[in-house]
């Protein structure tokens, strides 16, 4: 482990609460060390602590100091962010190959395993990541974990609507704990997501241990699951911000 920065004496930081500032600096110091000054292919992951580094990306675009730049996004809200910001964008039907991708994550274990999906924007952020040669995760400190499901409850999966029903009662009858329809803020329906299937929301059995490996490979070839939120032995650093200001890459 590397201690990158030191920041805790309170610079520019009125305005944002402990953990905004570390999910800003976690996401400063992941660009730094792995965004190149120019001719970078950059895929855009999804979530607050992304919002960050897209901001940190506007500042540098607009004054020079990154070039040559082009952001592939994972999710529809990342692509508003990037058009809003002047950020150069693409596609991967234009650019399939990209040098890096920075996500964030909702749980990060020992070895780097993730829970995703907390937005719902896991399918196109795991497409995104298989993309990329490097892919890192930008997190706060509420998000490290000894192992997952050590403080997250559930492993989101993206699901075919035609699909859904069977694999409300498949889920947990293979797999236990209990599944749930991802449904949208005011509960008039489900949560559609940018590619128009549904999320559920897999309660796994925290009584037990779980080979997430597995787990994540049997989810994935049921019929009707688009992809799960486990990304397992991908991500190749992690970088974590403190409340003191400190960032660890690790
Ligand atoms: C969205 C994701 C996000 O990366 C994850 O939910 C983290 O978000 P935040 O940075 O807002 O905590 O996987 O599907």
């Amino acid at each position: 482990a590397m201690t990158l920065s030191q920041n805790g004496t309170g610079t520019g930081s009125g305005q944002l609460s402990a953990i905004e500032e570390a999910k800003k600096s976690a996401a400063i110091a992941c660009a730094k060390k792995h965004i190149p000054s120019s001719g970078c292919r950059l895929g855009v992951g999804s979530g607050s602590t992304v919002k960050h580094l897209v901001d940190y990306l506007a500042e540098n675009y607009a004054n020079g100091s990154i070039n040559n730049l082009v952001c592939v996004a994972t999710s529809y809200q990342t692509k508003r962010w990037l058009f809003e910001a002047n950020l150069p964008m693409s596609d991967l039907d234009l650019t399939p190959e990209l040098d890096v991708c920075i996500d964030g994550a909702d749980e990060v274990d020992k070895e780097f395993n993730l829970i995703k999906g907390g937005g719902g924007c896991l399918a196109r952020e795991k497409i995104v990541q298989t993309a990329a040669k490097k892919f890192y995760v930008i997190a706060d400190y509420t998000k490290q974990s000894a192992f997952l499901g050590e403080k997250y409850k559930y492993v989101p999966i993206e699901v075919l609507p035609f699909a859904a029903e069977p694999l409300l009662r498949w889920l947990p009858a293979r797999e236990g704990g209990s599944a749930e329809l991802r449904m949208a803020a005011r509960k008039c329906g489900p949560v559609i997501t940018d590619n128009n299937n549904y999320i559920i929301d897999w309660h796994f059995d925290k009584t037990t241990q779980h080979n997430w490996k597995e787990t994540q490979m049997r989810l994935n070839n049921t019929p009707g699951v688009v992809d799960c939120g486990l990304f397992v032995g991908v991500t190749d650093g992690v970088f974590f911000a403190y409340p003191d200001g400190s960032v660890q890459e690790l």
